[in-house]
């Protein structure tokens, strides 16, 4: 059961009470500032919060979350978020994180309906429809709404990859590294798309990678 609205100031002061027990000094820290290593973008769904799921705490993750993790470079939050990120915080590692059973992914797939006209949702739309001759070999439409719910969050890496703050910031100090995480509902797993950062970064710079990263990539597909 939900908290009532009152009991979420009775619960604040429990919480004050449990971390200042546990370090007296709690909120003077805090209070100092943030380091956090990480940028975690996320879905607004209110079954996949970062701190929860990550055991992360307060001061070491920088979060920005919309509907279905979207990095669009025409909006002004998600890419503001990321630049302060990288410029003010010395991010090191961004996060993409969707989740299986998306709501804005699966209104993205239907034709009808709830986000039939949503311009948020059009950048999902367009993945479903680059995408949709991999989707149409899948079994069911379950396989099709979780292979989307990852595509996108592939997709959205690869935007994050593409802002000029961020390649700017990795071709010089060999950081941020940028990984694609999907939150399983269903079982409260982290699975890691294993998002091929580097390779992605090589890419736009227009250079082959080196001997050793070939090596592995042979190496990695001859397992499959
Ligand atoms: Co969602």
């Amino acid at each position: 059961m939900a908290l009532s609205y009152e009991e979420i100031f009775k619960k604040n002061r429990e919480w004050i009470a449990k971390k200042l027990g546990e370090e007296p000094d709690y909120f003077k820290n805090l209070s100092k500032g943030q380091l956090p290593s990480y940028l975690f973008i996320g879905c607004s769904d209110s079954r996949a919060d970062p701190e929860e799921i990550t055991g992360l705490n307060l001061g070491d993750i920088f979060v920005h979350r919309n509907i279905s993790n979207i990095v669009n470079p025409i909006d002004l939050s998600a890419t503001s978020v990321i630049q302060y990120g990288i410029e003010n915080l010395n991010i090191r590692h961004i996060i993409v994180c969707g989740h299986y059973g998306c709501g804005g992914v699966s209104a993205a797939m239907k034709k009808e309906g709830l986000g039939k006209n949503s311009p948020w949702l059009q950048i999902i739309k367009d993945i479903h429809r680059i995408h949709k001759s991999e989707l149409d070999l899948l079994e069911s439409d379950e396989m099709r709404y979780d292979r989307l719910v990852e595509l996108n969050v592939i997709e959205q890496c690869q935007n994050v990859l593409e802002m000029d703050v961020v390649k700017n910031q990795y071709y010089s100090k060999r950081y941020p590294s940028v990984h694609g995480w999907v939150f399983d509902i269903r079982t409260g797993k982290i699975i890691d798309l294993n998002f091929d950062y580097k390779k992605g970064f090589n890419e736009l710079r227009g250079e082959r990678p080196n001997f050793g990263q070939r090596l592995f990539g042979l190496l990695k597909k001859l397992k499959k």
